[in-house]
C-alpha cells in the first residue's frame, strides 16, 4: 500500500459516520486498508492510501470528517511526538519533498482546548529540525501542517486540561464540513423551508450514503419543501422532485425550491417539481433515475394519501360530472379526490419502483420512523433485487429514524422479501400521538 493518512471525524451521528466514509470510498474507487482500526469512541482513524489523489477524492464531500492528513507522526506528549515523528521511515523524504516551499502551521483539538495555554509560537519552533527553508505564507500556502492535540474530557461540560495525544501531519483535504457547508445550507437560512424541511447536516450525509454522483438524475418523490433535492444538487446531480400536495411544490411567492436553488448558486442542478401522487407515478418508464432519495410521509405533519376515492361504490359516476358542458376534473382548479393509504403499502411501492428505475447498483435512500417500543419488534421493508446496505438510526426520546439504503442487485439477487405484510402493527401516526405510551 501507499502512505498512512490520519483521519479526523466528528463524534457525531456515530451511526451514520461509517456508512458515510464507505460510501465515498466505494463511489471514488478509494481503497482503504486498515478498517479494522476503526473505532466508534474515537475521532481519529490511520487508514493506508494508495496517494494524496484518492486521500482528496474520499474525503473533500465528507460531512462527518473534518479532515485528511498526511500522517507524520504521534505521541503522548510533545517530545514523544518528536521522537515519532523522526522516526517516521518516510521522515527524510518528507523533509525533502517540502523544504522550499511556502508553508504555515495550524492548531486544531479535541474533547479540550489548549487556547491560551499553548505558546504556539514555541510549539512552531519546537519542530525547527523540519528544517524548511521556504516561506512561512499565512494565506494560500503551498502546504499547511497541523498540529492537534487530543483530550480526555473531565466531563460532558468540562474540557480537559492536560492533551493526552498529540498528532502532526500535512493537510491534504478538507472536508465539505470544513469548507462551510452546514452554514450554506442552515434551514434558518433557506428561503424556502416548512415544517417538513430537512435539517442541512443529515441531508447531505444521506446524499452522501445514497452515492448521489455529479451529472446523474437524482429524484425524491416526496419532494416536500425540496431539502433532499438541495443535498443532491449541492453534489452534483440533476435533480427532480414530486409530492401530491401541490402548495409544497409551489410554495408562495419568492419562496419556491427554485428560489432556493438560486440562492445556493445551483439553478443548473434543477431540473424539476411536478404535483404528482407517487403512486400512480407517470415518469416516462425508461427514464434513467439513478438514485431515488427521499423522506416518505409519516403521517404526522403530513397524511399519507394516494388519490382515488375512499368510498369506490359511493363516488362511482362522480368522475363525469360536468361543469359549463366540461368534465369537472379537466378544470385547472380541480382537485382530485384521495384515500388515506398505509405507510407499509407505500413503502412496498417505493421498493417496487427502485427496482423497476434504478440502474444496477444505483442506490435508493429513505428515512423511516419507528417507535422505540421494546415489545414492538422493527421490521425493515425487504425486496428480492434490492440488497439492504446500510440502516442507520438516529435515536430521539421515545422514537428513532432510520435511514435504509438499498442497492439495486436485479431479479438474479434473489433476496428475502416481505412485501404485502402489514410489518407494523400500530401505526407509527397512532403511537406519535399517544405520547408512545
Ligand atoms: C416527510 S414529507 C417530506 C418532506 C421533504 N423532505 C421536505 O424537504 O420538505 C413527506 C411528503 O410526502 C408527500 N406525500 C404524501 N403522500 C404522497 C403521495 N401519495 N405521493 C407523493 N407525495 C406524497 C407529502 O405531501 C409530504 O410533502
Amino acid at each position: 500500500m501507499g502512505k498512512t493518512y490520519l483521519l479526523f471525524m466528528v463524534q457525531v451521528h456515530l451511526n451514520f459516520r461509517r456508512a458515510e466514509l464507505e460510501s465515498l470510498a466505494d463511489l471514488f474507487g478509494v481503497e482503504v486498508g486498515n478498517w479494522d482500526q476503526y473505532d466508534e469512541n474515537s475521532p481519529f482513524l490511520k487508514v493506508e492510501l494508495a496517494n494524496d489523489e484518492q486521500a482528496r477524492a474520499w474525503i473533500r464531500r465528507s460531512v462527518l470528517t473534518r479532515a485528511i492528513y498526511e500522517f507524520w507522526g504521534e505521541g503522548e506528549c510533545y517530545s514523544k511526538l518528536h521522537e515519532n515523528v523522526q522516526g517516521n521511515v518516510s521522515f527524510d523524504a518528507y523533509k525533502l519533498a517540502y523544504r522550499n516551499g511556502s508553508f504555515k502551521f495550524e492548531f486544531d483539538s479535541f474533547g479540550g482546548s489548549s487556547s491560551g495555554k499553548l505558546d504556539r509560537v514555541a510549539c512552531i519552533e519546537s519542530f525547527r529540525y523540519l528544517d524548511f527553508q521556504g516561506k512561512i505564507r499565512l494565506r494560500n500556502p503551498d502546504q499547511v501542517f497541523t498540529v492537534i492535540e487530543e483530550y480526555e474530557p473531565i466531563n460532558d461540560n468540562v474540557a480537559g486540561e492536560v492533551p493526552k495525544r498529540i498528532f502532526f501531519g500535512r493537510l491534504i483535504q478538507e472536508s465539505d464540513r470544513l469548507r462551510g457547508a452546514l452554514e450554506k445550507y442552515d434551514l434558518k437560512k433557506r428561503p424556502y423551508k416548512g415544517t417538513t424541511s430537512f435539517e442541512a447536516e443529515l441531508s447531505l450525509v444521506s446524499a452522501n450514503i445514497a452515492q448521489v454522483q455529479p451529472g446523474s438524475i437524482m429524484y425524491d418523490p416526496f419532494a416536500g419543501t425540496g431539502s433532499f433535492l438541495v443535498a443532491g444538487g449541492h453534489f452534483g446531480a440533476m435533480v427532480l422532485g414530486s409530492d401530491i400536495d401541490g402548495r409544497m411544490i409551489r410554495g408562495k411567492g419568492s419562496q419556491t425550491i427554485k428560489a432556493n436553488f438560486k440562492k445556493y448558486g445551483e439553478s443548473l442542478q434543477f431540473l424539476d417539481v411536478l404535483t404528482m401522487d407517487f403512486t400512480h407515478n407517470s415518469l416516462r418508464k425508461n427514464l434513467t433515475l439513478d438514485t431515488i432519495l427521499c423522506d416518505p410521509p409519516y403521517g404526522i405533519r403530513e397524511s399519507i394519501k394516494v388519490l382515488g376515492a375512499r368510498d369506490p361504490e359511493r363516488f362511482a359516476g362522480k368522475e363525469n360530472v360536468e361543469i359549463d358542458g366540461q368534465k369537472a376534473y379537466l378544470s385547472r382548479d380541480y382537485i382530485p379526490t384521495k384515500r388515506p393509504y398505509s405507510l407499509d403499502a407505500l413503502l412496498d411501492d417505493l421498493l417496487q419502483f427502485a427496482s423497476e428505475r434504478l440502474p444496477l447498483n444505483g442506490r435508493l435512500a429513505f428515512w423511516m420512523p419507528v417507535a422505540n417500543d421494546e415489545n414492538i419488534q422493527t421490521v425493515i421493508p425487504l425486496h428480492a433485487n434490492l440488497e439492504l446496505k446500510y440502516n442507520c438510526v438516529q435515536e430521539f426520546n421515545k422514537w428513532s429514524r432510520r435511514l435504509l439504503v438499498y442497492v439495486n442487485r436485479g431479479p438474479a439477487y434473489n433476496g428475502p422479501t416481505n412485501a404485502g405484510h402489514e410489518r407494523s402493527q400500530t401505526t407509527f401516526r397512532d403511537r406519535y400521538f399517544s405520547g408512545f405510551n
